[in-house]
């Protein structure tokens, strides 16, 4: 048995915004069709064409945001596809990371906004730089978000929209470096600026991602590590027309999905840990280069796990999957992976304005899968419910204090922690990365002096290679967690290896 203490500090670090809770819907594999989109047709019960099995499971996560239609999906998107009539729309080429599908367009703009209001979520639409055009990306935010009389807003009112969507965020191209067009940093610069500023005449309250890239490009890939800081010095006085940068991160050292062994195991969590310090770096090359008077945020808007499996480039010495589409097994492992990462955004939350998981049905790091009629759960799933008391709560110091350490030299225990902005309640999620050893938590909570321990949930399974599958019995589910008050708002919990939990908080103040 490992012991630690987690010592909650009083003082918060920032709001965490519940847009670090986002989704990415892209038009992928099984992501948007089969997985949110059957159709009203169906025989699979749904919502105006939306399944209702994962309609009330992203309902219930929360989800408060989300992005769409891609990705590298996007760069090839022509937004008039998707409006009109369903029978009038025309099947094309849909075309992403290898994967090549009949895109009949029966998702398009007013379906994906009704998605949106189903589940809760704002929506953040991503716009085609590489094979679109400046006029046609405001023509869309016209017909999406304007309110004066127009043939654009008339036609949004033909098929069915009177009053503008007021959508916030557009991202003004995706990874332009290499799907989306393969550009240099400075010819983006340029277009970007010209997209930006048009953009901005349409509709000046629009919040626009700029596109940004991980500074540890794989060797082979060529890419530009410095692209973050040769776009934003080419922008000069212009990187006031970018309201966040994004950049993505997926974990690709974690060797097999399932069968994995304890060192691969720690591996993948180590990645994960390392999320935050792209977001740091990140940070670092925003503060010198952009011009302080205009506060440009970092958007995580792809992150997660892409096993070997599931992809034919980087590292993993297994067979792929041919074609790769992008469907993954989804681990115990995955789940706690996205824990670590979390407790980084959490720190982060300052700096970061959003953070998408990839994908949000089937395809990646999937919160859910489905087969057929079937859905399943993943451990991904059940970790990011266990963080929903920290969606829109104040970030939280915390330190931990552990002898035991694991490979990368971390602690072999780590946490999390928030507290409600009004003060009633907090939460603390702690993680016990060790491979086979159960953990002694004791959790000391400076600024609620008077907290009782509430809800707690533990997460595990007997092998962190567990999995959800459609259709079977869950292996990987939260349990109750027993909490030992130990006074002076000091509690011990006992927990397993490779698990996580959340233990909640009532507090009637200092
Ligand atoms: O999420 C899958 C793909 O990963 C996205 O389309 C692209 O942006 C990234 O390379």
């Amino acid at each position: 048995m490992l012991e630690a203490t987690v010592t909650v500090g009083a003082e918060p670090i920032g709001v965490i915004s519940p847009r670090l809770y986002g989704a990415f819907a892209e038009h992928l594999g099984r992501c948007c069709y089969g997985g949110l989109w059957v159709g009203p047709d169906s025989d699979i019960p749904n919502v105006d064409g939306f399944r209702s099995d994962v309609v009330a499971a992203l309902r219930a996560l929360p989800t408060p945001f989300i992005r769409w239609p891609g990705g590298c999906y996007s760069e090839h998107y022509h937004w008039r596809s998707g409006i009109g009539p369903a029978a009038t729309r025309a099947a094309s080429l849909g075309m992403s990371c290898g994967l090549y599908t009949s895109d009949s367009h029966a998702l398009g703009t007013h379906e994906f906004m009704r998605f949106c209001e189903l589940i809760g979520a704002e929506p953040y639409l991503a716009g085609n730089v590489a094979t679109g055009s400046v006029q046609e990306m405001c023509d869309w935010i016209e017909y999406v978000n304007s309110s004066t009389d127009s043939a654009l807003t008339r036609e949004r009112a033909a098929n069915g929209r009177l009053a503008p969507w007021n959508v916030k965020t557009w991202g003004v191209g995706n990874e332009s470096w290499d799907c989306g067009g393969r550009f240099d940093a400075v010819t983006y610069a340029h277009e970007y600026r010209r997209f930006a500023r048009m953009i901005r005449d349409v509709d000046p309250r629009a919040e626009l991602v700029a596109v940004g890239q991980e500074d540890e490009p794989l060797p082979e890939s060529g890419l530009d590590p410095e692209w973050n800081a040769r776009f934003l010095e080419t922008l000069g006085p212009a990187a006031g027309l970018v309201d966040h940068l994004s950049v993505h991160k997926y974990w690709i050292h974690g060797g097999p999905e399932t069968d994995f062994d304890e060192s691969q195991y720690y591996a993948l969590l180590d990645e994960a840990d390392g999320t935050e310090g792209l977001i740091e770096r990140t940070w670092r090359t925003i503060e010198a280069v952009a011009p302080p008077s205009h506060r440009i945020r970092i958007a995580l808007d792809e992150w997660g796990v892409w096993h070997p499996e599931a992809r034919d480039w980087g590292p993993g010495d297994v067979p792929r999957r041919r074609p790769p589409d992008l469907e993954q097994a989804n681990t115990l492992r995955d789940a706690l992976a996205v824990a670590v990462a979390l407790e980084g955004l959490h720190r982060q939350c300052n700096v970061l304005s959003m953070a998408n998981l990839a994908q949000v049905v089937n395809v990646l790091q999937a919160p859910i899968l489905t087969d057929g009629p079937r859905i399943a759960l993943t451990p991904t799933y059940h970790a990011l419910a266990l963080h929903r008391p920290h969606v829109g709560a104040h970030a939280l110091p915390v330190q931990v204090e552990a002898a035991t350490r694991i490979p990368g030299k971390r602690t072999a225990v780590s946490a999390t922690a928030s507290v409600a902005t009004n003060g009633s309640s907090g939460a603390v999620t702690i993680v016990n990365r060790h491979w086979n050893a159960p953990a002694e938590v004791r959790m000391r909570l400076t600024g609620m002096p008077n907290a009782r321990a509430g809800d707690s949930r533990l997460l595990t399974a007997d092998a962190p290679n567990a999995v959800n599958v459609p259709g079977e019995a869950e292996q990987v589910f939260p349990r109750p967690l027993e909490v030992e008050v130990l006074g002076d708002a000091t509690f011990r919990v006992s927990i397993p290896a490779h698990s996580m939990a959340t233990i909640e908080f009532a507090s009637n103040g200092r």
